[in-house]
């Protein structure tokens, strides 16, 4: 996916980059990790190879590593318990009532320690690279009291410190109600803004604030409050929104420039409305969707009324126990009738949109971050996400630098 300069996102139409391709092309590579430059074999010379490493694709495509731009990575064990209960029909929602949920998340991540909890999640960031991802968001929000949330927070940025990936930050202390203020959550708010935000900014440990903004989680009124207070800190939203309900999370979003409104699987004609207004990414989470029975967010209504869409794996124990975005581009397709260059375009240059990383990742093209990914020889770009557990990634670049 080879793009002209200057683009950082795609939106509706252009979305679909089929043509956007080379054919027996080469791509080159400097010490900066960065791609210097790109063209076709027949115009290759032995000059231009000289003092290069040369590393043949065997007939396979190169295709920009995926930017996943929304996970909740950093958690503590699992939660398959859940799994059962929901297999016995009860819903997210219910778990959640029940003191399951991220509340049981927040239990198991208080008594893990930093360097353990730190272990598991590079594991699974780790996995992800494995499968694909060059970027990776990762939220705080199962720590819901300050000192576990800036325990989160440090977590997240060692992470950054030392993972091949490129990472972005997100605080989301408003992701629940944290048990000790269960019945209190006005005064959970006003904790987060007086304790949480100040604590966090500190240290400088975020990129981004995040809020549920959901029926049964936090209103609008909260959410308002929540984000103009991390806009003196500098913080710029990425928000959970209309997961459960046509909430207003939408709305509120965009109306504090939120960089992205995530998950978006109740969204009607109004939301998207609101949503061509401004630069706010759409972005979807299709294995949420798959993982809980939902309806899948309307990507195909989003990419026709000309919006930017991203899709993102929204790894977390609860909802979408997965990080793997090669099922996420086939659930585009599949579930959401997205084309495969589409859904492509939507997990790569447009997830890295949704982390202010679209300058630098998520194309193919001169002087961006050269993480891609070299596939086995396939027939067609539909291949890949039509054979969706065939195995078609034959080497993993990150920053330039061979992975595995
Ligand atoms: O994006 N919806 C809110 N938060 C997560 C789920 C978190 C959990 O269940 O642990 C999500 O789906
Ligand atoms: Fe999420």
């Amino acid at each position: 996916m080879a793009l002209p300069g200057g683009v950082d996102r795609l939106a509706g139409k252009a979305m679909d980059v089929s043509d956007q391709t080379l054919a027996d092309a080469w791509i080159s590579i400097g010490a900066d990790g960065c791609i210097s430059s790109l063209g076709q074999m027949a115009d290759l010379t032995a000059d231009m190879l000289a003092g290069h490493e040369v590393v043949d694709a065997a007939g396979g495509d190169i295709i920009p590593a995926f930017c996943d731009s929304h996970t909740h990575i950093i958690y503590a064990g699992s939660r398959e318990g859940e799994f059962l209960d929901k297999i016995n029909g009860l819903s997210y929602e219910e778990i959640a009532r029940r003191g399951g949920g991220i509340l049981n998340s927040a239990d198991r991540l208080h008594s893990t320690s930093e360097d353990e909890l730190y272990q598991q999640a590079m594991a699974r960031a780790l996995d992800m690279i494995a499968k694909g991802t060059g970027a990776i968001e990762v939220k705080s929000g199962y720590g819901l009291t300050v000192e576990d949330e800036v325990k989160m927070l440090r977590v997240a940025a060692r992470m950054r410190d030392t993972l091949p990936a490129t990472v972005k930050i997100t605080f989301l202390g408003a992701h629940a109600v944290g048990r000790a203020y269960v019945g209190r959550q006005g005064e959970y708010v006003d904790m987060l803004i007086a304790d949480m935000l100040p604590a966090v900014a500190a240290e400088g440990l975020a990129d981004y604030v995040d809020v549920f903004c959901d029926r049964g989680f936090f209103t609008t009124e909260e959410t308002a409050r929540i984000l103009e207070a991390s806009a003196s800190y500098g913080l710029r939203p990425k928000i959970h929104a209309n997961e459960l309900d046509c909430s207003g999370g939408v709305q509120v979003g965009v109306e504090h420039g939120a960089i992205s409104v995530d998950h978006l699987e109740r969204m009607g004609a109004e939301e998207i409305e609101a949503l061509r207004t401004g630069t706010t990414v759409a972005t979807m989470l299709p294995g949420a969707s798959f993982f809980l029975g939902m309806p899948y967010a309307p990507a195909r209504q989003a990419v026709d009324a000309g919006l930017t869409v991203a899709l993102a794996s929204d790894f977390n124990p609860g909802s979408s126990p997965s990080g793997d975005m090669r099922m996420v581009w086939a659930l585009g397709c599949i579930k959401m009738r997205l084309t495969p260059a589409e859904a492509l375009a939507a997990c790569t240059i447009n997830g890295a949109a949704a982390m202010e990383l679209g300058h630098d990742m998520g194309s193919i093209a001169p002087g961006r971050i050269a993480s891609f990914v070299i596939t086995q020889p396939v027939p067609s770009l539909a291949f890949i996400p039509y054979a969706y557990t065939t195995p078609w990634i034959r080497q993993v670049f990150i920053n330039g630098r061979p992975i595995g």
